[in-house]
């Protein structure tokens, strides 16, 4: 909905809906003389200018997004009975997609992981995919997320971005390795989100209407073709424009040039999971593809801007929580986290209600309840605020397992996974270096790596030499032997 003072009003008004006399001159007495308190017109423009600015997203600050469609071109009812994705369906959905590390006005060319989430506005209330472009991730229990995260931030006392941090948190969690190993090769760079991949890199559950599960993995691949910046190009273009991403994106669906993604999934069965020779719900590991080859799903196109960027990219808040029938989580840590950190920023971030904003709403009838707070909106009028058998108000009262879950452990532990037969921090990098790096990947991976541990200073420095031989050995000397070079040609 477009503000009251727009064009077709033929004139301003106060915020209470009544003309405005002038957005152009003060109220003062004579044409010289001091601003009066009660020109309430211009004390309300100064205070909500002041009030303009919500907090940013703490990572993630920097991205943007667009509207579309998903529709399912497969039949993959047998996994899941969730309505999105039965053959034929269209859902509304939006995509955002984002730098980590960078602040709000930080270069889109960046060297970082780009988020890929996703909110499909389904027949059965919103189903988000807050995925990235790369299939795993830097940690494997969220303890570590906040921590990590401040590494890649800035330090305490310049306020820089510091490299000697960077690598002193990835060595001295090896389990970084894999994810790190993705952020300094080739795809590191994106050349703009159109051209990159979209992974859930979690593990999720689906549900079929006979109440089996299946443990899958989302795999969005571009439609475009994946192109990847070398790092002479995007150094460049975080000069030359640093909304570089936010442009191309706004401009593709401006001339009509929509992105679209097919969608594959990998589909385990539940039993599997406990004998896979990695452990299935480790985030930093992935699925071999000979195990479980891609299913084809479907496809999503990005065809509609945001008509106001603060409105409907700023303020739309993707979660993991955000689940559907026929789809539910999995026993990874960092998931289950994730539960609750996304709802939980966005109340600060954007206010409590903030799923009552259209571009957060579902499009679905609701009846929960929450009630009141900040900003309330839309209420349910006279209706009880309590369970009540009397008074007709529906409720949930399922009790008994749920169709969506798991058999735990047990005991209350404070351990990290236990291993599965192939499980270790290294051997899943090693294999992307030697076995999907082409030589000449190889050899800008040196580079890059070189180029980014310029100021990391001892202990921190051996232990990265250290960290690249353990992946592999060979690339271990390589990168030691070219930083050494570096330092000699710079003296
Ligand atoms: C324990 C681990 C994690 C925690 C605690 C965490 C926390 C957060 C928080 C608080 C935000 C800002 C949310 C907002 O203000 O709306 C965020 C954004 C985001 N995170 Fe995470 N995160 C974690 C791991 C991950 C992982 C593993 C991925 C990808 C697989 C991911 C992808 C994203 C994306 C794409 C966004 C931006 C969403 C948007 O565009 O609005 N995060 N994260």
């Amino acid at each position: 909905m477009s503000n009251q003072s727009d064009k077709k009003l033929g004139h301003s008004t106060h915020m209470n809906g009544s003309p405005a006399s002038s957005d152009r001159n003060s109220l003062t007495v004579g044409a010289n003389g001091p601003i009066v308190l009660h020109d309430h017109h211009l004390v309300d423009t100064l205070a909500h200018f002041n009030r303009e600015k919500t907090l940013e997203r703490q990572p993630h600050a920097k991205g943007s997004g667009a509207f579309g469609v998903f529709e399912t071109t497969q039949d993959v009812s047998k996994y899941t009975k969730a309505a999105v994705f039965q053959l034929g369906t269209k859902t509304e959905m939006l995509a955002r997609f984002s730098t980590v590390a960078g602040e709000q006005g930080s270069p889109d060319t960046w060297r970082d992981v780009r988020g890929f989430a996703l909110k499909f506005y389904t027949s059965e209330g919103n189903y988000d995919i807050v995925g990235n472009n790369t299939p795993v991730f830097f940690v494997r229990d969220p303890m570590k997320f906040p921590h990590f995260i401040r590494s890649q931030k800035r330090l305490p006392d310049s306020g820089l971005r510091d490299n000697h941090m960077q690598w002193d948190f990835w060595t001295t969690h090896p389990e970084t390795a894999h994810q790190v190993t993705y952020l300094m090769g080739c795809r590191g760079l994106p050349k703009n989100w159109r051209h990159m991949h979209g992974f859930s890199s979690h593990t999720y559950m689906w549900v079929n209407a006979e109440d089996e599960r299946f443990w899958v993995k989302y795999h969005f691949e571009t439609c475009q073709g994946e192109e990847n910046y070398s790092n002479e190009e995007a150094t460049m273009m975080s000069g030359k424009d640093a909304d570089f991403h936010r442009r191309d994106l706004f401009e593709a669906i401006e001339r009509g040039d929509y992105p679209s993604w097919n969608l594959s999934v990998q589909i385990m069965p539940y039993e599997e999971a406990k004998s896979y020779r990695f452990n299935p719900f480790d985030l930093t590991k992935t699925w071999s593809h000979k195990d479980y080859p891609l299913i084809p799903v479907g496809r999503m196109t990005l065809n509609r801007n945001p008509e106001n960027f603060f409105a409907q990219i700023e303020q739309a808040a993707f979660s993991p929580s955000n689940l559907v029938p026929g789809i539910g989580l999995s026993p990874d840590k960092m998931l289950l986290a994730r539960v609750f950190a996304y709802p939980d920023a966005q109340r600060r971030r954007i206010g409590s209600n903030f799923h009552q904003l259209p571009v957060n709403q579902p499009k679905v009838p609701t009846n929960n309840y929450m009630f009141d707070g900040n900003m309330n909106y839309h209420h349910s009028g006279n209706q009880p605020t309590y369970l009540s058998d009397t008074e007709g108000r529906p409720y949930a009262d399922h009790t008994g397992p749920i169709e969506d879950g798991w058999e735990a452990d047990g005991e209350l532990v404070r351990q990290a996974y236990t291993l599965h037969p192939e499980d270790d921090d290294f051997g899943q990098a090693g294999t992307l270096v030697r076995e999907v790096f082409s030589d000449e990947e190889r050899t800008r991976f040196v580079e890059t790596i070189v180029g980014a541990i310029q100021g990391v200073r001892s202990p921190v420095l051996e232990r990265v030499f250290e960290y690249w031989k353990n992946v592999d050995q060979e690339i271990g000397e390589r990168i030691e032997v070219a930083y050494q070079e570096s330092v000699k040609a710079e003296k």
